[in-house]
Parts: C-alpha cells; structure tokens; sequence
C-alpha cells in the first residue's frame, strides 16, 4: 500500500531542517509511540521568553521527520507562551495534508514540543524556588545579625 505525502512532506523529510541536539540545552525531552514505535526528542535553548534554538532527533518514519522540522521552523522565535498554543492541525495544513494513518505524527511532534516546554517551565521554576531560598536564608541571616546587634546593645 503506498501512501499519498504531498511534495512539501517529502521536501521536508528529505531536507529537513534543525535536525540535532542542541549542547547544554535549557530543557530537553523525548516522547515514543508504542505503537508504531517512533521516538522523536527535541532540545531547547531559550533567550528571555524565545526560543532562541530548538533541534530535533527522531527515531522515526518520514512524517516524523517532516512534521518535526516543519514544527522546529514554525517554533523558533516564538515565545514560550505563543508556543505552548502551537498545534498539529497547523503543521499538517503547512505540509498541505497527511495521509489519515500518519496524521498521529504531528500530533506525536506536538506532544514532544510540550514536553520540552514543560520541562524548561519546571526547570526555571526550580531556579526561582532556589532563589527564593537564598532570598529567605540571607533575610533570616540578616535578621538574626540584627537581632545580635540588639541584644549587644541592651546587654
Ligand atoms: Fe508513528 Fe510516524 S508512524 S510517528
């Protein structure tokens, strides 16, 4: 059985772009399919709110590869916010179509993007509590000096 892929998804699968990993991402995530048993990763690297960079690897067929570099293209420069609104009906209507049985690819390289969002969202959140940490210990030091200081002058 041979499958209709428009010339934009085989373009895209035969040249696709931002293929890779990023080194020292700022957040990094893998999803697989059980069922058809592809993997796909992405890695991000985020300046401010934007995705300054994000690459792909896949372990997968060749609407893998195409709805990841078409995603990768679309997605980078945007914000966090406007990324996390990205969806796979975008990326098929960019490819001009999908063939029913592959449709489940852009969906695939949609959940990776969210995964790798979250991850960078639970990564900084980690980075603020650490802040809000060191904030509280050098308040609670602070304190304490002042409190010494007190006692130095009633004693
Ligand atoms: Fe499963 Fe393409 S066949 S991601």
């Amino acid at each position: 059985m041979s499958l209709n892929y428009t010339n934009k998804t085989i373009n895209a699968f035969l040249k696709p772009k931002n293929i890779g990993s990023i080194k020292n991402p700022d957040a990094l995530a893998s999803v697989g399919n059980p069922v058809c048993g592809d993997q796909l990763s992405f890695s991000i690297r985020v300046k401010g709110d934007r995705i300054k960079d994000i690459k792909f690897l896949s372990f997968g067929c060749a609407s893998n590869i195409a709805t990841a570099s078409v995603l990768t293209q679309q997605v980078k420069g945007m914000t966090i916010a406007e990324a996390k609104k990205y969806d796979w009906q975008k990326i098929v209507s960019i490819l001009g179509g999908l063939p029913q049985q592959k449709v489940h690819c852009s969906m695939m390289a949609i959940e990776a993007l969210q995964r790798v969002l979250a991850a960078y969202e639970q990564r900084l959140s980690l980075a603020s509590d650490k802040k809000l940490t060191i904030t509280k210990i050098t308040k609670n030091k602070l304190s304490s000096k002042t409190m010494a200081s007190k006692q130095k002058k009633v004693s």
